[in-house]
């Protein structure tokens, strides 16, 4: 056996429970519950073809497409292999071994995941205990001068509460020295961005997804956003290819088709207030979201309820392993909401 580095001798295996989804109600992953839109399916369908295959990806078409959408240059973005690489390129540009990566907890895993690859010592802080609000004053002052990264979801995954643009600029204020990652996966189901502050703070990086409110999780794609000098550091620490071509076409159409992802904004952020009319009628506990999901309280029954609703066809996420008690499920579409709730009060 040939020994590894310490940092991966150190670190737990991560076992995503993915297995087995298929014609499933998936609500367990925060995806877009219905798919991508039809218009990059059919598009994908034309422009498919066996030479188009044969060569490695160019992106000159798509990148200027996407900086537009999101109202940057293009020298200011970069293409990812999801999220999940914009973080790895982002810690493998800033940080090295012993150097330290402060994140909150809980929030999503691979922040952690790849601090720690990288051989950071990562320092979490915890979301206030009953509100799971943000933090600020512990946070600021966890914020030394040997952080070199700050890894903050907004909103964040699996709490689903937000911080406003007057907290980033706190953060980025008290962090000058640090690469701060604003992650807004959820962006398209709160409405509020900290893209138009990357022209005033250097230490700032923002990314965006096509994996939820697009429906093209399988694609891989990702953005992320920050100073054209920043960036000029990040294309040397991220592989030529890593985003696929059919990735880089798809996200062009995706954001041609803006309708298609408002319209299903909008039906899974009605299904979120009729969720919480459904948890509030049963007395339930759950924590007000701006993404596309809700954590609840299911006190001692997290896990069997949970495989429960698995055994009826019906996916949520257990996290009581970080918050006792709480499962999350994702909103879609009216009916998909009304069948979780359907099946939940049988059980409940
Ligand atoms: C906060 C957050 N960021 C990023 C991701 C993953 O994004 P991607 O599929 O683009 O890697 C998730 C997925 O659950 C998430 O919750």
């Amino acid at each position: 056996m040939i020994t590894p580095r310490k940092a991966v001798l150190k670190m737990a295996p991560y076992h995503p429970p993915s297995g087995g989804r298929a014609g499933m109600l998936r609500l367990d992953f925060n995806e877009n519950t219905v798919g991508c839109s039809p218009k990059v399916a059919e598009y994908l369908r034309d422009v498919l073809t066996q030479p188009l295959l044969a060569v490695y990806p160019e992106y000159e078409e798509t990148r200027p497409v996407l900086a537009k959408f999101f109202g940057v240059s293009a020298d200011e973005l970069l293409l990812s292999n999801g999220t999940d690489e914009a973080i790895q390129v982002l810690v493998n540009t800033y940080v090295d071994d012993d150097d330290e990566v402060l994140v909150l907890t809980p929030s999503y895993a691979m922040y952690r995941f790849y601090a720690e690859l990288a051989g950071a010592r990562v320092c979490e802080v915890p979301y206030e205990a009953e509100t799971l609000a943000f933090p600020v004053e512990r946070f600021l002052r966890e914020i030394r001068p040997e952080t070199r990264a700050i890894l903050v979801a907004n909103p964040n995954n699996p709490t689903g509460c937000g911080i406003g643009l007057d907290v980033v600029e706190q953060i980025l204020n008290a962090a000058p020295h640090a690469a701060v990652l604003i992650d807004e996966a959820y962006f398209e189901f709160c409405g509020r961005t900290a893209l138009p502050l990357i022209s005033r703070y250097p230490n700032l990086f923002v990314s965006r997804t096509f994996s939820k409110a697009y429906g093209m999780a399988a694609m891989r794609m990702g953005c992320l956003m920050s100073a054209a000098e920043n960036m000029a550091h990040l294309r040397k620490a991220q592989s030529p290819y890593s985003v696929n071509l059919l990735a880089a076409l798809a996200a062009k159409v995706a954001v041609a088709d803006t309708a298609y992802v408002t319209g299903f904004v909008a039906e899974a952020v009605a299904s979120r207030e009729t969720l919480y009319r459904f948890f509030d009628e049963l007395g339930i506990h759950y924590w007000p979201s701006e993404a596309n999901f809700v954590l609840f309280s299911a006190g001692e029954r997290a896990v069997p309820i949970r495989d429960e609703l698995r055994r009826r066809g019906v996916l949520v996420r257990d996290r009581s392993y970080e918050l006792p008690g709480a499962v999350r499920v994702t909103v879609g579409r009216a009916e998909q909401t009304e069948r979780f709730m359907r099946e939940f009060q049988e059980i409940w």
